[in-house]
């Protein structure tokens, strides 16, 4: 790791010098040249909207294509961009048909607004939602299967979950719980918001049914950038949420020779007719997804082990400073930790006092509510200082 200078790494990053940012979790920032290849591509649309989005944009959409299918572990055909991980699971909460009566299962520690996609999409179809607990402070992996498993019934149709957690970055054994719920024929629909960079993802070895994620996260690519890979054997389960010109695709001509191709050929517009059957919406700014190789271009040059092996050192760096400095309990077990570490607030002001008192010394990091205590959640992404975290320490010790 000695060959990486990751002070020169970090000046790539365009972050405000003024902000101690440890909010990686919720927004990734963008490095230079993604920015610049991002904003080039914005010029051309805006000089020429036709020729982009008629001639420019297809070879463009299906390299971007093909360049984070293999990064992500799938195939071009089994690519659906979107905006983000919400969009994704929007689309197979709204779009999967489940057999009622029967439930939805999930852990007790899902985000908010998913829970809220499978609620409406329970009460559409006459099916109710279950929970099951989290280990969170686990270092065995078997614990959460064993728990995910003993919550599984005859009834259940699908089993939702996040890959990394939300609240405390904690990794769920996401290939282990697909398969116990394929066993079962029950459908696997995985949140991987955080997951692209932060775990070594391969989206065909996980095995989902519906494996969504965000690129904008961990990545570092624009917002706007999210994905859902269709698992092999749910080709056609989904309706699109937005009906456009990708809908009767069997309908047109859709290659350069005016030749129908198959469903999960290249079309004309740098998709597949099956892709552009749930992802085509019309007219709509696609250069997060345009941008996206540059992206990974810009961590590949970093290497992936190495942003992984520098996360791990500015976790223990975190969990000495802020755990055994501050005095915080650990929330994230570091064996299935990653590039977030969570800690325990003690009793004392509450989530929007500390969020203010955070933001009025200009330290970006998330207060979060659960239901028997607060969490702070530092991200460390390989740009993180040192002297980032040991400035949230001394922060922590003035407003706690
Ligand atoms: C686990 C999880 N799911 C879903 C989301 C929603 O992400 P987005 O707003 O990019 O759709 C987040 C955002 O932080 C998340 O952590």
């Amino acid at each position: 790791m000695g060959a990486i200078d990751w002070a020169a790494a970090r000046r790539q990053i365009i972050l405000d010098p003024t902000v101690t940012m440890l909010n990686t979790g919720s927004f990734g920032p963008l490095p230079e040249p993604v920015f610049a290849r991002a904003t080039e591509l914005r010029r051309r649309l805006a000089a020429g909207p036709t020729d982009f989005y008629v001639r420019q944009a297809p070879p463009l959409l299906w390299e971007a294509r093909e360049r984070t299918a293999a990064f992500l572990g799938t195939t071009a055909p089994r690519l659906v961009f979107t905006s983000n991980v919400s969009a994704a699971i929007n689309l197979v909460a709204s779009g999967l048909r489940l057999n009622a009566p029967g439930e939805i299962l999930m852990s007790d520690h899902e985000y908010g607004a998913m829970i809220w996609c499978w609620e409406r999409a329970a009460q559409r179809q006459g099916l109710t939602i279950r929970t099951f607990p989290l280990p969170t402070m686990t270092s065995d992996p078997a614990e959460i299967v064993a728990s995910a498993a003993r919550a599984m019934t005859p009834r259940t149709r699908a089993l939702f979950f996040s890959h990394v957690l939300s609240p405390t970055g904690l990794v769920l054994p996401a290939k282990e719980l697909c398969a116990e719920a394929r066993r079962r024929g029950i459908a696997s629909v995985v949140d991987g918001a955080h997951a692209p960079v932060y775990v070594p993802l391969n989206v065909s070895d996980v095995n989902a049914d519906f494996y969504t994620g965000n690129l904008h996260k961990w990545l570092l690519a624009p917002s706007g950038a999210g994905f859902l890979a269709i698992g092999p054997g749910n080709e056609d389960r989904l309706q699109p949420l937005h009906v456009s010109w990708g809908y009767f695709a069997d309908k047109y001509p859709i290659s350069d020779s005016g030749q129908s191709v198959g469903p999960d050929a290249r079309d004309a517009y740098g998709s597949t007719p099956r892709t552009r059957f749930l992802e085509f919406e019309g007219t709509r700014d696609i250069c997060p997804w345009l941008a996206v190789p540059a992206a990974i271009d810009f961590q590949t040059a970093l290497g992936f082990d190495n942003v992984r092996a520098r996360i791990a050192e500015l976790g223990a760096y975190t969990r000495k400073v802020i755990g055994d400095g501050v005095g915080l309990p650990l929330a994230t077990p570091p064996a299935l930790g990653g590039a977030m570490t969570a800690f325990e607030l003690p009793p004392g002001p509450t989530a929007p006092e500390l969020r203010k008192e955070l933001w009025a010394r200009r330290v970006e990091i998330p207060v979060i509510e659960r239901p028997t205590r607060l969490l702070v959640r530092v991200s460390h992404h390989f740009y993180t200082t040192e002297a980032e975290i040991d400035r949230l320490a001394e922060v922590l010790r003035e407003v706690l």
